[in-house]
């Protein structure tokens, strides 16, 4: 009998994972891709609630999973679906706060890299500053296809930062100033993952908030209306 597999927080029941998986942030984000998308669809995790699905689009496997908040959240479902589920692609699909003037509720960035305030990266021991940064291929893949759907993306550093309500407001004007498009609280330690395990990750997001402009989108907003970004992601499934 084949071994079914399973850690602390994914418990698929023998369910498919595909190669390729969706993360935002909220499970119920990942409802809303599955029940909207997604033909075929299996539930693959309800432990704490993070639900993950399996399904297909246009023909392609792909699945879909909340990711939670934070670094340490997604380090752990991603860390897990790498290297006990053998996921190759991993694709955040999230919200951010926007720094920059040329940018406004609802634009779409594309990470190219991800700087971070975290400590994430003292877990490797390197003898130097590691820069996190996206899968050139998924990212090169995800400009072509959000061309090809006439969606305007900006694509450059975004910020993954341990908090949401920073408390040293000169420390938004610097990063500001190093040019980061947008702060979100996920996507470096993702890019550590996937490039310690060698797979492909890659962080889409969508601009919820405008911290100079003071503009805000509603939770409701939240969970339903980032659909362009969801159909690029969707569509980098191999
Ligand atoms: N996600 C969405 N908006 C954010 C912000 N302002 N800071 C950090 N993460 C965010």
């Amino acid at each position: 009998m084949s071994e079914v597999k399973q850690t602390a927080h994914i418990n698929p029941k023998g369910e498919e994972i595909a190669e390729t998986v969706l993360l935002p942030g909220d499970p119920l984000r990942a409802k809303f891709i599955a029940d909207t998308f997604l033909e075929d669809v299996t539930q693959f995790n309800t432990v704490r609630n993070m639900f993950g699905y399996t399904g297909t689009y246009k023909g392609k496997r792909i699945s879909v999973m909340g990711s939670g908040m934070g670094m340490p959240s997604m380090g752990i479902y991603s860390w897990e679906l790498i290297h006990v589920f053998g996921v190759k692609n991993l694709i955040r699909i999230g919200s951010c706060g926007a720094l920059q003037d040329d940018l406004n509720l609802y634009d779409i960035i594309i990470g190219m890299g991800a700087s971070s305030n975290s400590n994430y990266v003292s877990q490797y021991h390197l003898p130097g500053h590691y820069a996190p940064i996206a899968s050139y291929s998924l990212l090169e893949k995800a400009k072509q296809v959000a061309d090809a759907k006439g969606y305007p993306v900006h694509v450059g550093n975004i910020l993954s930062s341990d908090t949401f309500y920073n408390a040293d407001k000169e420390a938004n004007d610097k990063w500001r100033g190093m040019g980061i498009l947008g702060i979100e609280m996920e996507a470096a330690a993702l890019y550590m993952n996937a490039a310690e395990a060698g797979v492909n990750a890659l962080c889409i997001l969508t601009v919820s908030d405008h911290i100079y402009k003071q503009e805000e989108t509603t939770s409701d907003e939240r969970e339903t209306s980032f659909t362009k970004m969801m159909e690029i992601a969707l569509d980098l499934a191999e």
